[in-house]
């Protein structure tokens, strides 16, 4: 069981919501209307301006990249309205996870964000990072990104009992997983293709609804570490390798502080201590519904979850089209 802590303690979870909330419904305008960018900017300018409300000295680790290509939201940035004195959070955050499904109105788009204690969140560079992702009720070390796809899905099937054709694997449609589908095409797996948002492709494998049993494959090391701390509240095994594809990468992840460039990160590496992820859909999806406009209302739904507890809160919000969350 995880300590409470007294910091996060101090910062109300629902007011996580109340700053997802108002990045979801910000992007929600530019749903389905072709441009990623001003999607992301409107999620990110509303997301921003909820944090600074917040009675916190926060400190934002993971966010939109570095200072000179992020000028909102950038790693280092301070928000929070107490600088001086307030607790240290540490904060990582998507405003927009998944900028063209949001352009396409297509499915599983999200404002996404996790605090955590100064120093409990890795602070990953902005490259790729190999996933591998079980859901809840299995042995520990069950799965292990050192061994082969098929190796992982026959450990799983074992333990879950049933045969490798029946597990089901999410992972991300890119043809650099080629292989990777045809090797579990080769064991019978069913495979959900999605074609971006693979936070929701992570978290789904803790949702039984879903039938999930596994997610695989590489997507970017930022959405890894929100990822991790969702299944740091809710279950769930959760491995990670960051992968580099030049030197400058590589000295992105040293300045980063990344020594050892082979390691394995598990849950506790990413996102250890108590730690509260927020979540709230921006289009339907297989964990939140999306905004809903209507004339006299629009509506959100949200998830917010603790490490510490384990509580889940699921918020759905009625806001007033005068009244929109984020001032609008
Ligand atoms: P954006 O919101 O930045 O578009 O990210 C969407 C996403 O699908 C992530 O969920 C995923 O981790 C990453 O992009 C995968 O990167 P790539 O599109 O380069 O394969």
């Amino acid at each position: 069981m995880v300590k409470a802590s007294h910091v996060l303690d101090r910062v109300l979870v629902l007011e996580m919501v109340r700053v997802t909330e108002a990045a979801a419904v910000a992007a929600s305008h530019l749903i389905g209307r072709g441009d990623e960018k001003a999607a992301d900017a409107a999620a990110v300018a509303a997301m921003r301006a909820a944090l600074n409300t917040l009675e916190i000295d926060g400190t934002v680790v993971i966010g939109e990249g570095e200072r000179d290509e992020a000028p909102m939201l950038y790693i280092g940035e301070k928000v929070g309205a107490a600088q001086d004195g307030g607790p240290r959070i540490d904060i990582a955050l998507d405003p927009l996870e998944g900028t063209t499904i949001t352009a396409k109105a297509g499915a599983n788009a999200m404002a996404v964000l996790a605090v955590a204690e100064h120093g409990c969140l890795l602070n990953a560079p902005d490259v790729y990072m190999e996933k591998l992702a079980v859901g809840p009720g299995y042995p520990d070390g069950i799965i292990d990104l050192a061994k082969s796809a098929t190796e992982n899905v026959r450990a799983v099937a074992a333990a879950k009992g049933v045969a490798p054709s029946e597990i089901i694997t999410c992972v991300l449609d890119r043809p650099r997983h080629e292989k990777l589908i045809a090797e579990l095409r080769a064991l019978g797996c069913g495979i959900q293709l999605i074609p971006d948002g693979d936070v929701a492709g992570v978290i789904a494998v803790t949702d039984p609804d879903t039938s999930i049993d596994l997610y695989m494959g590489s997507g970017g090391a930022p959405e890894g570490v929100l990822a991790a701390a969702a299944l740091r509240c809710v279950g769930g095994q959760f491995q990670g390798k960051l992968l580099f594809r030049n030197d400058d990468e590589r000295a992105r992840a040293a300045r980063w502080g990344v020594e050892d460039l082979n390691r394995i990160y598990r849950l506790e590496d990413l996102a250890k201590g108590d730690a509260i992820f927020a979540a709230t859909g921006v289009t339907n999806g297989s964990l939140l519904d999306g905004v809903q406009r209507r004339k006299d209302k629009i509506t959100t739904e949200s998830v917010v979850m603790r490490a510490s507890t384990g509580t889940v809160r699921w918020v759905r919000g009625e806001h007033r089209p005068d009244h929109e969350p984020g001032g609008h």
